[in-house]
């Protein structure tokens, strides 16, 4: 058992993206959690999903590429946004260039976001990394540039997953209510206190958000 206090250099993170080398108990808790993530959303359009927790560092950006992944799998055509504007992560989890990207659509400097998508990234599945870090993160998730953006999205995909910073540090998980059917907290065996899920759904109600479910990660390292 790894413990996930701190960050793992890329080389070991990497290792927890779905691959055909994944053992398959944990290829099928991630089939699982998509089905329940289908069922939940069959009655919505657009299927789009914020992917949170409540500290730092207790597995949201791994959760929510291999969900984005396994759905992908399945047939669906997925988007995976980083919507992390402070400590962005999947550009460079996935290898991709990262000088465009949601905060160049959101901040005004890219007009067309077909233009920074990156088509393919696995089979069915596309993926807008963050942009550069911009000064004003909250300031722009909340603005009609990203509601457009969500507008439109959700209108082409049949899934768009959204990584975010944690919750019970900054707000901007909840700043997209309008736009998503919901958010999914991730939850970290042995770290995540019941005191920090409970301020979170505190902060959830208050936002008016719809909370799906929870994700609990589990630490484990494959050789
Ligand atoms: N199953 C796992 N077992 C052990 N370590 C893991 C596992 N999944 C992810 N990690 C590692 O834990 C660290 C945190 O993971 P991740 O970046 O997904 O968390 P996060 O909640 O998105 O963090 P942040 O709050 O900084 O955005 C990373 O170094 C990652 O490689
Ligand atoms: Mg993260």
């Amino acid at each position: 058992m790894a413990k996930m206090n701190k960050k793992l250099p890329l080389s070991e993170s990497r290792k927890f993206i779905l691959s055909d080398e994944t053992p398959f108990s944990i290829r099928e808790a991630y089939r699982k959690v998509g089905t329940g993530l289908a069922f939940s959303l069959a009655e919505n359009k657009p299927k789009t999903v914020v992917i949170t927790s409540c500290s730092p560092s207790e597995g949201k950006s791994t959760s929510c590429l291999n969900i984005a992944i396994s759905m992908a799998e399945k047939g669906a055509s997925v988007l995976l946004i980083d919507c992390d504007l402070r400590k962005p992560v999947q550009d460079s989890l996935l290898c991709l260039g990262n000088d465009v990207g949601l905060s160049s659509v959101i901040g005004g400097l890219v007009h067309d976001v077909s233009d920074v998508i990156n088509r393919n990234v696995r089979p069915n599945l596309d993926v807008l990394t963050s942009g550069p870090v911009p000064p004003n993160p909250a300031e722009l998730i909340a603005g009609a540039r990203m509601d457009s953006l969500l507008k439109l999205v959700g209108r082409q995909y049949d899934y768009v997953f959204i990584d975010t910073p944690p919750a019970n540090v900054v707000t901007d998980a909840f700043l997209m209510n309008a736009r998503i059917a919901g958010i999914v907290f991730v939850v970290r065996e042995g770290r995540t206190k019941h005191y920090d899920i409970r301020e979170c759904l505190r902060k959830a109600g208050m936002a008016n958000a719809h909370v799906l479910g929870f994700v609990k990660a589990y630490c484990s390292v494959r050789k």
